[in-house]
């Protein structure tokens, strides 16, 4: 860098590998869990952003960057949390770290889609009650069901190949898949119809867009298997998850497990989070140590690249 170090916000933690490449360049500040208005404050002093998922960069953070602000960086793979357009207006870049989650949000689906079908956190949480419900927690097997990856992307095709690998028919859905990808791992693309209606369980890792936005909803649970199983370690959003409960409620749905929310974190009250039938987990789905060690170097670097100018486009 010509001219002064730039000065980098880390706003959520950042594997530690992650902060020293940034430190070799700038001036790192990690300061969490902000709150709006103190992230606005802080801003007008930074040339970079870094955040995850639990950070929300509105149009009043890039208003307040203004002038100086040129990157943020989402250390992991959906920017749904970023005002795309805004960031746009304000001529700052948006990056993420595209890659290096990918196997560990496959796994955290895998395990998910396990632990639900064996009832492996109601039997936890009941035999450390003190009670012994072998009756009660009889499971469903995964061999020989059909599973629908709804996105058959990088984490899609991943879960599609694990799957498999557990002898489960799997189909997916994806407007955008390549066929030879699906071809090469033994998945056959079917329609959204198609998916939904003849899936035992379905795993879902579609990004949310407009178009993602509540796709799973009163009329789409309409149209399932009765008793199907469904795994979410995508965006809380794509769920419209009062119509979920329902489908819960009248048995469309068997069980859900669930790693993300509309809201995050959701309310302790939440009927589904709550739910006999739900399996829940925090979010967690890049979180290993592998895979945020690899995405914090990911992420610093698509950041430096963009401050030294290499990125001329938004991500
Ligand atoms: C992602 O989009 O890659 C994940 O949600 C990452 C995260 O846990 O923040």
């Amino acid at each position: 860098f010509l001219g002064e170090k730039p000065t980098i916000l880390v706003s959520e933690k950042l594997g530690e590998a992650g902060l020293n490449v940034l430190r070799s360049v700038g001036h790192v500040e990690c300061a969490y869990e902000l709150s709006q208005e103190e992230l606005c404050t802080k801003i007008s002093c930074c040339d970079a952003l870094i955040v995850r998922s639990g950070t929300k960069v509105t149009r009043e953070v890039f208003e307040a960057g203004k002038g100086r602000l040129k990157v943020v960086g989402r250390a992991g793979v959906g920017i749904d949390n970023v005002d795309l357009q805004a960031a746009t207006e304000f001529g700052c870049l948006v990056v993420n770290a595209p890659t290096a989650n990918t196997i560990a949000a496959a796994e955290h689906g895998i395990a998910l889609l396990a632990a639900m079908a064996r009832n492996i956190a109601q039997a936890d949480a009941s035999t450390k009650a003190g009670k012994w419900q072998r009756s009660k927690y009889v499971g469903v097997s995964m061999v020989g069901k059909t599973l629908a990856v709804m996105g058959f992307g990088k984490v899609g095709s991943e879960v599609a190949r694990r799957a498999k690998g557990l002898g489960m028919h799997v189909i997916a859905h994806d407007p955008y898949a390549p066929a030879d990808r699906a071809r090469a791992i033994g998945v056959e693309l079917v329609s959204f119809a198609q998916a939904i209606a003849t899936a035992d369980f379905i795993s879902l890792h579609m990004p949310l867009t407009s178009t993602t936005n509540k796709i799973f909803n009163d009329d789409t649970f309409a149209k399932m298997k009765k008793g199907v199983r469904i795994v979410n370690v995508a965006r809380g959003g794509v769920i419209d998850e009062d119509a979920l409960v329902r489908a819960l409620d009248n048995g469309i749905v068997a069980q859900a497990a669930l790693d993300v929310f509309t809201e995050e974190p959701p309310s302790k009250d939440s009927k589904l989070v709550q739910h006999e039938n739900v399996t829940v987990t925090p979010h967690l789905g890049a979180s290993t140590k592998e895979a945020q060690e690899g995405v914090a170097i990911e992420i610093a670097e698509a950041v430096l690249g963009a401050l030294k100018g290499e990125l001329s486009a938004t991500a």
